[in-house]
């Protein structure tokens, strides 16, 4: 039921339409009987849209492609990761008196670390990170906080070479993929993803050398990566348990409550089912 009490969420980006936010966090606020609304959001303009969301009193807000990074210059403070990783999904508004304050955080590394301990603990491990955009960015630097080890390679040598500079961590040239053997490997390119789902981000006959796979791709669920991994016996996380873990760091944050997992990765599933059908 949507009357006066009722706090605002939402999620801006564009395009947006495609989010599956919506779907996980309504699911999340209906489930805990919270008087919440989630809705998605195409700024035209992002200061004007900002100030909006903060006039408006909206309590959480996610930001998407492609606002993650100059959303931070409007901002009253960003939490100590999100900055590192130079991007924030995430913001907290925090109304006292007549003013409003707003918080940046970034869940997607949250997200990834959280994900890849469903299998492994990352703290002490050695992973393979594949890729050098935004994803791959949240993802390293969420793997150092953890306690990681991380090899990063990229198609591209010099936008590999540079990442991992400001990481602190070895590039790994295709060439010498080869000899790497590490205790995961997370994809965080878009090879695989639909429409051209025979992509991968590695050579198949490599994929033995890592016990752990984790996807950030989540269409098809069942990426080729995830499909090879699994037939050469390593075990495989897929793209949409990220999405819910960072979705749920977001709730938390947003609510104080616990985040409700299955609920979330239900209305996930339903919401992507609901994308290709
Ligand atoms: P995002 O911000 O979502 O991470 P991005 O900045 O466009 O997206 O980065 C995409 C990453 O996926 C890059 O590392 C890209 O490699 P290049 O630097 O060589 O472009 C990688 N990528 C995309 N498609 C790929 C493919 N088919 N095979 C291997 N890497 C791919």
């Amino acid at each position: 039921m949507i009357n006066g009490h009722t706090q605002l969420f939402g999620i801006i980006g564009d395009p947006v339409e495609h989010s599956l936010s919506p779907a996980m966090h309504n699911a999340a606020l209906a489930h805990l009987g919270l008087n919440g609304v989630y809705v998605p959001m195409r700024p035209t303009d992002l200061t004007t849209a900002f100030h909006g969301l903060r006039s408006l009193g909206f309590i959480g807000v996610s930001v998407t492609v492609p606002f993650k990074v100059a959303i931070m210059d409007l901002l009253d403070a960003v939490d100590p990761v999100a900055s590192k990783i130079g991007a924030v999904n995430t913001l907290v508004f925090e109304r006292t008196g007549a003013s409003t304050r707003c918080t940046g955080h970034n869940t997607d590394w949250l997200g990834s670390n959280r994900a890849l301990a469903e299998v492994i603990d990352p703290a002490g491990r050695t992973i393979l990170l594949i890729g050098a955009g935004g994803a791959a960015r949240a993802v390293g630097f969420g793997l150092l906080e953890a306690g990681a080890s991380v090899l990063l390679t990229n198609r591209t040598e010099a936008k590999g070479r540079k990442l991992a500079d400001q990481m602190g961590c070895p590039f790994v040239p295709a060439t010498e993929l080869p000899q790497v053997r590490a205790d995961a490997l997370i994809n965080t390119t878009s090879a695989g993803m639909t429409p051209r789902i025979d992509d991968m981000p590695i050579a198949p006959e490599l994929l033995p050398h890592f016990p752990v796979i984790m996807d950030i791709v989540y269409a098809p669920l069942e990426t080729r990566l995830l499909r090879e991994a699994i037939a050469c016996g390593c075990r495989a996380i897929d793209g949409l348990t990220m999405l819910q873990h960072q979705g749920a760091a977001q709730f938390t944050l947003w609510t104080g409550n616990e985040a409700p997992h299955p609920v979330m990765r239900q209305a996930l599933l339903a919401a992507l089912n609901g994308l290709h059908s």
